[in-house]
């Protein structure tokens, strides 16, 4: 059957798209619409069209999957079709119009929209530029510069903001459907106005595109994307509209194949698939509406602030009244940021704020379902706190630990009812960063992960599971290959040529940089601990820089000095590394970039390999996700396993 109806109703056409989740449109979509728009073309009693879409969303954009391969009849044949026919097409907008989604929108001839509809062009986030006249289109809609920061940015706009730049004609107030008919018959008693098309961009003159080029490569540095966008929209303003549209057509072809339009898409999916074991579970989560955090310290504070900004109640525990009241301080603060951003208004940050309780009685926490520590990582430390939750907690009670590394099973093992125990990992600062590590214990239960799968949805986040090993999946692969750099370090190359590989490859910052910026000291104190419970974890380097109280940056000075903010290259540390490979027997010698991060690869490679054939990772995806979302492994490079898949 098609996705796409036609109906008649009197001198009024319907064409309504059925393509669930997201009325993407696959190739069996464009037929429904062409075959739709030729029988109207050729019935002579219509005189007006109301394009709309069935379930929870107007058209979410071409169907992804079939990107790299598009199949005819095409989008732009389509919408041209569309666009030219005598009688008005009035598109109906809820939920997203996105990517082709919001071409086709434009492609009518007027555009209603509810209210909390949301409008983008975010093909640029898929390694591509819009295909069906988006960039030709959109700027004769709305000002040059709004269309520059909607495709470039890739980012949706609301329905009001749309309003305002010209996108839509009108925001419906009660009754979409019935309101796009009154627009749609408006139209047609107009008779039909001149083709966009045939109209100027809007707001060109003041456009300084050299200015607009080098913003956008600073923006999105390593990414192509957002600069071929760019092009296409200087295009339209310096070009005419069929060359402009044939240019955007061929660019849109040309990516839709590249490396990094691949590598976006993996990702795409990979975070859509992440956490399916937590869905298949067949338990039931527990309630959030009420949770507990254990320390309000960097994570306890994060946690707690993702939680309240979720709507949750939060009751804080930490060892003192004065420890309390410096989370809750810390709490505050994040919300702050949050508010800054825009994430939430005055009275909302306000009212978050109020549904925190802080003290240091666990006695507190006995009526939350779900409670997370978040105390110091030390195993000791970490039991006691489970010790105290056992005694005062109710049997149904979840509870999960923050552990970056610690043994999760041994954790369980001092409780109960080790089916209510598991990690959950979040990442720094934790009411931003948008992955969850959810560690699944020996014996963690499906009431345990059902309530991580609604934890992670509650707050956004993308949940990846992970088995108990030291550093589960991403603090394993990084303690893999900073290893590997400290070795490298040892053979010859500097810390300033291993960051300078890793930003070439398009990490924001490289290892040494995130180092120093986070701090040597809690590694160090790891290691020292390991070592007191014999097991040493080598790091002569970092333990001697260390000595030396060359902590990072909070010091001044770590594998780089700092002057007035500004990293440079430290004598100090090249005469430690000197020292350390005469120590080790080695004659230094010099690294290439490419050298450098084919082996930072290789070994992150590796240890996934490792990581899914000791079954720590349900696959090979998840652990791109991760290295994606929580260890800034570019998004355009699709992730470490992706990239041995491509490579090989
Ligand atoms: N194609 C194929 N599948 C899509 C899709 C698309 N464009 N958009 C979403 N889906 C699928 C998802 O894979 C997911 O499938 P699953 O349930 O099997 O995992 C399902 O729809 C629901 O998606 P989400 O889980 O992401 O649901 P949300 O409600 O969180 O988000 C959304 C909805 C905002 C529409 C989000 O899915 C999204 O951003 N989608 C991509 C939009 C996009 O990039 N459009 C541009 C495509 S390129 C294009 O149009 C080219 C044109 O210029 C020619
Ligand atoms: P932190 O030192 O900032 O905070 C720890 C807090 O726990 C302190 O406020 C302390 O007073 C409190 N605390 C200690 N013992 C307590 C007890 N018995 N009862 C109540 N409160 C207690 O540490 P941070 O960085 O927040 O780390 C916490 C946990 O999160 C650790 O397990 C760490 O490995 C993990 N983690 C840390 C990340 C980071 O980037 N800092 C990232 C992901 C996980």
């Amino acid at each position: 059957m098609s996705p796409v109806t036609l109906s008649f109703d009197g001198n009024l056409a319907r064409v309504m798209i059925d393509n669930p989740p997201v009325n993407a449109l696959s190739k069996a979509v464009h037929v429904g619409l062409l075959k739709a728009a030729r029988t109207i073309a050729s019935r002579c009693d219509v005189t007006a069209v109301i394009l709309a879409c069935t379930g929870r969303s107007f058209v979410a954009g071409s169907d992804i999957r079939e990107l790299d391969d598009p199949q005819p009849p095409y989008l732009p044949e389509v919408l041209t079709a569309i666009e030219t026919s005598r009688i008005p097409w009035v598109a109906a907008i809820h939920g997203t119009a996105l990517g082709g989604g919001l071409e086709l929108a434009m492609a009518c001839h007027g555009r209603i929209a509810d209210s909390s509809a949301a409008f983008g062009l975010p093909e640029v986030t898929l390694g591509i530029v819009p295909g069906a006249g988006g960039t030709v289109r959109l700027p004769r809609l709305v000002p040059m510069t709004q269309a520059i920061e909607i495709v470039t940015g890739g980012k949706p706009v609301d329905a009001t903001s749309a309003l305002a730049m010209g996108l839509v004609d009108t925001l419906s107030q009660r009754d979409l459907i019935a309101e796009a008919e009154v627009l749609a018959k408006g139209l047609a008693a107009e008779g039909p106005g001149p083709l966009l098309l045939t109209r100027p961009p809007r707001d060109v003159a003041g456009i300084d595109w050299a200015k607009e080029e080098a913003r956008v490569a600073a923006r999105f540095r390593g990414a192509t994307a957002p600069a071929e966008a760019l092009a296409s929209l200087r295009e339209c303003a310096e070009l005419g509209a069929a060359e402009a549209m044939a240019r955007a057509r061929a660019r849109f072809l040309r990516l839709s194949t590249s490396a990094e339009a691949a590598a976006l898409r993996h990702i795409f999916f990979a975070e859509r698939n992440a956490g399916q074991s937590l869905r298949a579970t067949a338990g039931q989560s527990v309630d959030l509406d009420l949770c507990g955090v254990i320390g309000g310290g960097t994570m306890g504070a994060g946690i707690a602030a993702a939680l309240l900004l979720s709507g949750s109640v939060v009751r804080l525990i930490e060892r003192d009244a004065l420890a309390a009241e410096a989370g809750r301080a810390r709490i505050a603060a994040a919300i702050e940021t949050s508010r800054q951003r825009g994430v939430l208004s005055a009275d909302a940050a306000q009212a978050a704020l109020a549904r925190l309780s802080v003290g240091a009685d666990y006695a507190a926490l006995v009526a939350c379902p779900l409670v997370i520590e978040a105390v110091f990582e030390d195993m000791a430390v970490k039991r006691a706190v489970f010790e105290q939750l056992d005694a005062v907690m109710p049997p149904d009670a979840i509870l999960a630990s923050n552990t970056s590394y610690l043994d999760v099973d041994a954790l369980a093992a001092g409780t109960w009812d080790p089916a209510r125990v598991l990690g959950l990992h979040f990442f720094s600062p934790a009411h931003v960063m948008k992955l969850l590590e959810v560690v699944r214990g020996a014996r963690t239960g499906p009431r345990a992960l059902a309530t991580a799968g609604a934890l992670a949805r509650r707050l956004r986040k993308t949940a990846v599971v992970a088995g108990v090993c030291d550093g589960f999946i991403g603090n394993r692969i990084m303690a893999a290959y900073r290893q590997d750099c400290e070795a490298m370090l040892l053979q010859g190359a500097d810390p300033a040529e291993i960051d300078a590989a890793m930003r070439g490859y398009g990490f924001a910052m490289g290892l040494f940089e995130v180092q120093d910026m986070s701090g040597l000291d809690i590694a160090w104190a790891r290691r020292r601990a390991l070592a007191a419970a014999g097991t040493p974890s080598m790091s002569t380097i970092s333990d001697r820089l260390c000595e030396a109280g060359r902590l990072g940056r909070k010091a001044g000075r770590g594998w780089y000095d700092y002057e007035d903010g500004k990293a440079k290259a430290a004598p100090v540390v090249e005469q430690i590394l000197a020292e350390e490979s005469a120590r080790a027997g080695l004659v230094r010698r010099d690294f290439t970039q490419v050298e450098i991060m084919t082996r930072i690869l290789r070994v992150m490679q590796e240890e996934g390999a490792q990581i899914l054939a000791e079954g720590i990772a349900e696959s090979a995806s998840d652990i791109d996700v991760v290295m994606v979302a929580g260890y800034g492994f570019p998004r355009h490079r699709g992730g470490p396993m992706f990239q041995k898949r491509v490579t090989r």
